[in-house]
C-alpha cells in the first residue's frame, strides 16, 4: 500500500504544475516573421488560485534550417532575444493574465526552407516546498526576408 501514499502527492503535484503552466499565445504557429523585425511575443498564464514565484524567463529564436524536426529546444536555445522575469497581470475581463514582450528577430542570412521556432524557457517556484520548475514551450514560425 506504499504506492497509494506516494501516488496521491505526486498527482497533486502534477496537477499544480499544469495549473501554473504558461503558453505562447502570440505569434501563432506558422506565422511568417521577417528577419530584423520587431514582433510581440505574448505569454499567457493559466488563471490559478495558487501563486507561483517567477524566477526567470528567456525568449530565444532557433533557426532550424534543413534539420527536420527542429533541434531540441531544451539543448539548443538558439539566439537569445530576451532575458527577464515573467510579469503577467490581468488586462481584460474575462481573460487570462498575459505579458506582451517585444523582441527583435535576428538579422542573419539564411537559406530556404526557413523553418524556425521561438522558444520560451521559464523558471519558477510553486507550492509550499517550494518546487523548482523549468518549463519549455515552443511555437513554430517561418523566417522570411
Ligand atoms: C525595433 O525596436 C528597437 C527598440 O525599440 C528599435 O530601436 C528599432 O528601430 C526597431 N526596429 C524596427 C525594424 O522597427
Ligand atoms: C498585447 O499585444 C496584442 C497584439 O499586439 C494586443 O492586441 C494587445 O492589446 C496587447 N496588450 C497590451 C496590454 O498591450
Amino acid at each position: 500500500m506504499k504506492f497509494a501514499s506516494f501516488a496521491l502527492p505526486l498527482l497533486a503535484f502534477a496537477s499544480s504544475v499544469a495549473a501554473q503552466a504558461t503558453f505562447i499565445t502570440l505569434p501563432t504557429a506558422g506565422t511568417q516573421v521577417s528577419k530584423g523585425s520587431n514582433i510581440t511575443v505574448q505569454i499567457t498564464k493559466k488563471d490559478s488560485m495558487m501563486g507561483s514565484i517567477e524566477v526567470g524567463l528567456v525568449l530565444s529564436f532557433q533557426y532550424c534550417g534543413t534539420s527536420s524536426p527542429c533541434p531540441s529546444a531544451t539543448n539548443q536555445l538558439g539566439d537569445i532575444l530576451y532575458i527577464g522575469k515573467l510579469d503577467a497581470p490581468f488586462h481584460d475581463t474575462p481573460g487570462e493574465p498575459y505579458e506582451n514582450i517585444t523582441v527583435t528577430i535576428p538579422d542573419y542570412s539564411f537559406e530556404d526552407p526557413a523553418p524556425a521556432q521561438i522558444i520560451e524557457t521559464r523558471f519558477h517556484l510553486i507550492g509550499a516546498g517550494p518546487a523548482a520548475i523549468l518549463e519549455t514551450n515552443t511555437v513554430a514560425v517561418q523566417l522570411v526576408d
